[in-house]
């Protein structure tokens, strides 16, 4: 706990608190920054207003995002090809609240409640409604295991996807903080900026999250 909060403290001195009035927007629904998981949960009437498909390999209507995303998501398949000849593929993007429910529910019939929690959202807890989530695979490597994470794609997307704007959500020594197992196929939209700060401090979205939050408090705290 010590190191946490030590951890943390590093942080917030290390983000300047100058820059973080900007974020605030950006924090609230409809922000990149949203935060969602097991604690924080979403309506389950939000759908994101502007989903648009990615012009990527993959699978059509389950592969929407909201529209900055998506076009991220093609900047970055494009720079896969171009770099290193890797064809990546999208899985799942949006998914409704309905449809998470029904995922979650399989999961919890095939494995049990316990299990099912660590690798699946319950309903109004997944990334994936919030339209900025996307699941990737590559040939070889297309049905969401941790493979994915060994294969030169996903070792690829992992060390690049921040300069695309997005971050490896669920790394597997994260899991006390986010709540699930790793998952190297899973990326989380959150924009450029973010998405270097974040894979330069390697940390979880949760303790970038808080830091913001801190740092917004003391600044409210100083009047500014
Ligand atoms: N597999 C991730 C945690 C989700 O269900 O959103
Ligand atoms: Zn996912």
């Amino acid at each position: 706990m010590a190191a946490k909060l030590l951890t943390l403290l590093i942080m917030i001195l290390s983000l300047g608190l100058q820059t973080v009035n900007a974020y605030v927007d950006s924090m609230s629904l409809g922000g990149n920054l949203f935060l969602v998981n097991r604690d924080y949960a979403i309506s389950s009437d939000y759908v994101p207003n502007d989903l648009t498909k990615p012009n990527v390999p993959g699978g059509g209507e389950a592969t929407m995002l909201r529209a900055e995303a998506a076009q991220a998501l093609e900047k970055m398949f494009a720079a896969a090809k171009e770099e290193e000849g890797f064809a990546l593929v999208a899985i799942s993007g949006y998914r409704s609240y309905g449809q998470q429910s029904a995922i979650h529910q399989r999961k919890v019939q095939s494995v049990g409640k316990k299990s099912a929690l660590r690798v699946s959202a319950p309903p109004g807890c997944s990334e994936h409604q919030l339209g900025l989530a996307m699941d990737l695979g590559c040939k070889g490597s297309m049905s969401l295991t941790s493979k994915f994470g060994q294969t030169p794609e996903g070792i690829w997307v992992a060390e690049n996807c921040h300069r695309f704007g997005f971050i490896i959500r669920y790394k597997a020594e994260w899991e006390e903080i986010t709540g699930y197992t790793y998952e190297p196929w899973h990326i989380r939209y959150v924009g450029e900026e973010h998405a270097a700060r974040i894979h330069a401090l390697d940390i979880p979205f949760e303790y970038y999250v808080a830091q913001l939050r801190l740092a917004q408090a003391e600044l409210a705290g100083k009047g500014e």
